[in-house]
C-alpha cells in the first residue's frame, strides 16, 4: 500500500539569539490511508513543529531539510498559494486551542460553512447551510439549528472544540493532523472529544496523525505509535508493541508514569522521569536521552554514539543503542 504522506530525513532549525536549535532532527514516518498514527513525546519534543512542516505553517526564518511527500509530491518549497489549497481540503488541522482557533465575532455556523463555500463555490446557500449543520449533528453539538447562529462565547469550551474540529472536516480531508486535540479539556470532555474524532474517522476513513504528550489518549485511538524525544525518533512500532514490549527506556519512562487500574496501590506513587529533556541548542553527540536513563552505559557509547533506528521486529523499530536487551539490563542494574 502506498503511503498517503511520507516524511523522510526531516530536520527543522530556527536561528535564535543563543544559536541554531533544532527542533525536529531527521524524522522519518509514513502514514497510511485509513490509518491512525499516534506521535507522543514531551512538550518541546518538536512534534507541533513537525505538523507546522506539514501544513507549510512554519516562519519563513525556519530552515528545512528533507522531504515531506502526500500522495508522491513534494511539498517542501512549495509556494503559498499552493499550500493554502492543499491545506484544509486534503490535510486539515485540529488545533489545542480552539479559542484562538475560532472569530469571535463571527457565528459558529458561518465560521464552520466559510471553508465549504471557499472549496466548493458551486454550493447554493441552502445546501452549504445544510452541510454546515450535518457537520454540527456529527460533531455531537445538541440543538444544531439553534447553536448555528450562535458566537463561539455562547459556547462551553468541549463545544468550542467541537466546533473547531466540525471546521477541520468541513472538506472532507484526507489527513487529519490532531495537535493535542484534548489537552485544554478536563477529562469528561476529553473522552467526548476523543470520541468525536474516532466516529469522524469511520465515518470518512481519513487517515489520522494524533499529536499527544500523553501515551494513555493513544492507547484506545492509534493503530500505530512513533514516540519523539528532543526532535529524534526513537521508538515506532503498533501500538501494543509499544505498550507492551516497549524497547526504549524514554517509552518505558513514559509508560511507568502512566496511571494504571491493574497495579494501583494505595498510597503507591506513580514514577516520574528523572531530570529535564537536553538544550536543542546543545544536543550531545550521543542519544540524547542518555542523562536521564537507567539503562545508559557506563562506557560511553551511550553518550558518545548516536544510536540510529534499528528493527527490533518487522513493525517495531527503536533507536536504543541496548534495545534488544533491555531485560537483562534491568535485573543487572
Ligand atoms: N518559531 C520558532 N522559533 C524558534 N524556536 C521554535 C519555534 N517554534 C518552536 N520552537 C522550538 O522548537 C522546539 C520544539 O517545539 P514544538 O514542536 O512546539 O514542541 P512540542 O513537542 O511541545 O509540540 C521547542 O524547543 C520550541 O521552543
Ligand atoms: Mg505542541
Amino acid at each position: 500500500m502506498e503511503p498517503l504522506l511520507e516524511v523522510r530525513n526531516l530536520t527543522v532549525r530556527f536561528p535564535t539569539d543563543d544559536g541554531l536549535l533544532t527542533a525536529v532532527d531527521d524524522l522519518s514516518f509514513e502514514l497510511f490511508p485509513g490509518e491512525t498514527l499516534g506521535i507522543v513525546g514531551e512538550s518541546g519534543s518538536g512534534k507541533s513543529v513537525t505538523s507546522m512542516a506539514i501544513l507549510g505553517l512554519l516562519p519563513k526564518y525556519a530552515r528545512i531539510q528533507g522531504s515531506i511527500r502526500f500522495r508522491g509530491e513534494e511539498l517542501v518549497g512549495r509556494v503559498d498559494q499552493e499550500m493554502r489549497n492543499l491545506r484544509g481540503r486534503h490535510i486539515a488541522m485540529i488545533f489545542q486551542d480552539a479559542l484562538a482557533s475560532l472569530n469571535p465575532v463571527h457565528r459558529v455556523g458561518a465560521q464552520i460553512t466559510e471553508a465549504i463555500a471557499v472549496h466548493a463555490p458551486e454550493l447554493s446557500d441552502t445546501a452549504v447551510r445544510t452541510r454546515g449543520l450535518e457537520l454540527l449533528n456529527l460533531v455531537g453539538i445538541p440543538n444544531p439549528v439553534d447553536r448555528y447562529d450562535q458566537y463561539p462565547h455562547e459556547y462551553s469550551g468541549g463545544m468550542r472544540q467541537r466546533a473547531m474540529i466540525a471546521m477541520s472536516i468541513a472538506n472532507e480531508p484526507e489527513v487529519l493532523i490532531a495537535d493535542e486535540p484534548t489537552t485544554a479539556l478536563d477529562v469528561t470532555i476529553q473522552a467526548q472529544v476523543m470520541e468525536v474524532i474516532a466516529r469522524i474517522q469511520q465515518r470518512t476513513n481519513s487517515s489520522m496523525m494524533l499529536i499527544t504528550h500523553d501515551l494513555g489518549v493513544v492507547a484506545g485511538a492509534a493503530d500505530r505509535i512513533l514516540v519523539m524525544y528532543a526532535g529524534r525518533q526513537v521508538e515506532t512500532g503498533l501500538v501494543d508493541e509499544v505498550f507492551y514490549r516497549p524497547a526504549h527506556p524514554y517509552t518505558r519512562g513514559l509508560l511507568a508514569s502512566l496511571p494504571r487500574l491493574d497495579r494501583r496501590r494505595e498510597g503507591q506513587r506513580l514514577e516520574r522521569i528523572a531530570g529535564q529533556p537536553p538544550s536543542l541548542l546543545h544536543l550531545p553527540a550521543g542519544c540524547a536521552f542518555t542523562p536521564r536513563c537507567r539503562y545508559a552505559d557506563a562506557s560511553g557509547m551511550c553518550g558518545n554514539r548516536r544510536p540510529e533506528l534499528h528493527e527490533v521486529s518487522a513493525t517495531h523499530s527503536s533507536s536504543c543503542h541496548f534495545a534488544d536487551s533491555l531485560d537483562s539490563r534491568a535485573d543487572a542494574s
